[in-house]
């Protein structure tokens, strides 16, 4: 048996995002290239953010271990996604689609019907695992940014 055909075997679960584990979800979050991470970041506007959005954001894990987390919310109108991430030795097992999947089936449960993402333009790998599971770059919209002093 190869490694891949082992790790497909072992455990793989997606649960609901806890404060919890923030400690680990972050250090996922900090050696994760694609990831931008700031003050947003911190374990009080994590815990704020979730607070928010209930039953959006996920993790994954296997055999106990987190390996993967999105987070996403949504402002009444579209839903957003936010720092997916899985850990290198465990991607290209399914789930990054699972975790994206499980966060669009709560967002429509309550009633949103579109969803929208950022990704660092530099991050091809990242777009093109967007791209093959179905999402749209949107090449007729700037992002635009202003910190509130
Ligand atoms: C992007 C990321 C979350 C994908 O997670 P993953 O668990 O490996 O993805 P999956 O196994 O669910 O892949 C589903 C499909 O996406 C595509 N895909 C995944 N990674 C890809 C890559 N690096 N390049 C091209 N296509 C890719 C494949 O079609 C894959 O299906 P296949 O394995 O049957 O060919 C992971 O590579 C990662 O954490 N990257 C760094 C962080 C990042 O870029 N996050 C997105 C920020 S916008």
């Amino acid at each position: 048996m190869d490694d891949r055909q082992v790790l497909l075997k072992m455990e793989m679960t997606v649960l609901p995002m806890t404060i919890d584990l923030y400690d680990e979800v972050f250090a996922l979050w900090q050696q994760t290239d694609g990831i931008g991470l700031s003050s947003a970041d911190s374990q009080d506007a994590i815990r704020s953010f979730l607070e928010r959005n209930r039953g959006l954001s996920f993790m994954a894990s296997m055999n106990g271990k987190i390996v993967g987390a999105i987070l996403a919310g949504h402002d009444g109108r579209r839903g957003y996604l936010y720092h997916l991430a899985v850990h290198p030795n465990y991607r290209r097992l399914g789930f990054g689609r699972k975790l994206v999947e499980h966060s669009l089936q709560a967002l429509k449960k309550q009633g949103i019907q579109k969803c929208h993402l950022f990704a660092f333009q530099y991050n091809a790998a990242g777009i093109a695992f967007w791209k093959s599971i179905g999402w749209t770059p949107r090449v007729d919209i700037q992002a635009m940014s202003m910190t509130i002093e």
